[in-house]
C-alpha cells in the first residue's frame, strides 16, 4: 500500500472507532468533516517517510503515529477557525467545522480529536511497548506546553513575541515530532530526526506567508491575507516576497543537508525536492501564468495544506 493510502485507512478507522451508534450523531459527523477531505497530509507522509528511511519495522506503529500527528493537526486547525482565534468560514475548501456545526461542536469536536489522537496511538502501542514512552512524550511535547503548537497559538496572546519562538512552536513543534517520531516508531532514536523537522518547519512556514500573500483564497481552499487581518508576523513582511523565497530555499537546503545517515536516505531527499516545488509552485509567483491553472493545478494548491 503506498503512504498516501496507509495514511487514508488508518485515519478512516480511527474515525470508525468513534462513530457508534450510541455516539451523538453531530458531533460524529463534524469530527469525520474536520478529518476528511484532508488537506496534503504533509506532516504524517513526513512522518511514514522517515519511519520507511529508518527501517519501517512495525508499520501498525508508524501508521499510528502518523496518524496521531495528523489528528492533533486536524483538531488544532478546527480550533484555530474558531470565532475566538481566526475566525475562518473555510478551511480545505469547505466550511469549517464551526460554520457547519456551530461553535460549541467545533469546540467539542477539537477536544475530541485531541483524545482520538491518544487513542489511536495506544491501541497499537501494544507492537513494541518499549517505544511507548518517546511516542507519547514526543506527541505529547509537540501539541502542549511549554513549546507544543497550544504554546504557539498562546504566544498570539502575549503582548511580546519572540518571532522564533512562536513559529517553532506554531509550526514547527509538529513538523519536528513527525521525523522524530516517525524515528522512533521504527525504532530509532528520536533526538537524531528533530533538527530536519524544525528546517522543513521553518520552511513550511515561510511557505504558508508566501501562500497568504501570493495566492488567492479559491486556490488555497481557505482565505488569504490572513497574516496582515490578524497583524500576524510573517516571513513576508519581515524579508519581501523576493527575500521571503530566498529564505524558503536556504531552509530546504539546510532540511535536505541535516538528514542523518540511514539506509532510506536517497528516497527521503527526492520527497522533501519534489515536496518543496509543491509548496512554492512557480506557477504562484506570476500572475499571468496563475490565471492559466488547470482545475488539477487549483485542487493541488488547495491540498497543501
Ligand atoms: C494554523 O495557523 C494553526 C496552527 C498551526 C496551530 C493552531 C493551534 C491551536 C489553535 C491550539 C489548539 C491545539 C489543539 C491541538 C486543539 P494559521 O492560522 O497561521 O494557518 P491557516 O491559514 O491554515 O489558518
Ligand atoms: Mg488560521
Amino acid at each position: 500500500m503506498d503512504t498516501v493510502r496507509r495514511i487514508e485507512w488508518v485515519l478512516a478507522e480511527a474515525l470508525a472507532e468513534v462513530d457508534h451508534p450510541g455516539a451523538p450523531r453531530s458531533l460524529a459527523a463534524a469530527l469525520k468533516h474536520a478529518v476528511f477531505p484532508g488537506g496534503a497530509r504533509i506532516r504524517p507522509r513526513l512522518c511514514l517517510a522517515v519511519a520507511m528511511a529508518c527501517g519501517d519495522d512495525c508499520a501498525p506503529l508508524s501508521n499510528a503515529t502518523a496518524a496521531a500527528i495528523e489528528l492533533m493537526h486536524c483538531a488544532s486547525l478546527v480550533h484555530d477557525d474558531l470565532p475566538c482565534f481566526d475566525n475562518a468560514d473555510m478551511r480545505r475548501g469547505q466550511p469549517s467545522v464551526h460554520k457547519a456545526f456551530g461553535e460549541r461542536l467545533a469546540v467539542l469536536a477539537g477536544d475530541a480529536l485531541i483524545v482520538l489522537a491518544y487513542q489511536t496511538l495506544s491501541a497499537d502501542i501494544h507492537h513494541r511497548p518499549e517505544r511507548a514512552r518517546p511516542l507519547l512524550r514526543g506527541l505529547s511535547q509537540a501539541v502542549g506546553m511549554p513549546a507544543g503548537i497550544v504554546a504557539g497559538q498562546a504566544w498570539e496572546s502575549e503582548s511580546i513575541v519572540d518571532l522564533r519562538q512562536y513559529q517553532r512552536a506554531k509550526t514547527g513543534a509538529l513538523f519536528a515530532a513527525a521525523t522524530s517520531l516517525g524515528a522512533a516508531s521504527a525504532g530509532q532514536s528520536p533526538e537524531d530526526w528533530e533538527a530536519l523537522g524544525n528546517w522543513l518547519g521553518e520552511a513550511y512556514q515561510v511557505a504558508d506567508d508566501i501562500r497568504d500573500v501570493a495566492a488567492d483564497a479559491a486556490e488555497l481552499g481557505k482565505p488569504t491575507g490572513q497574516d496582515i487581518c490578524h497583524g500576524r508576523p510573517s516571513a513576508v513582511s519581515t524579508l519581501g516576497l523576493s527575500g521571503a523565497l530566498e529564505r524558503f530555499s536556504e531552509l530546504m537546503a539546510q532540511a535536505l543537508g541535516s538528514i542523518p545517515d540511514c539506509r532510506g536516505e536517497k528516497a527521503l531527499r527526492s520527497l522533501l525536492r519534489a515536496e518543496s516545488q509543491r509548496l512554492i509552485p512557480s506557477h504562484m509567483l506570476s500572475k499571468p501564468q496563475a490565471s492559466k491553472q488547470s482545475g488539477a493545478q487549483r485542487e493541488l494548491l488547495s491540498r497543501s495544506l
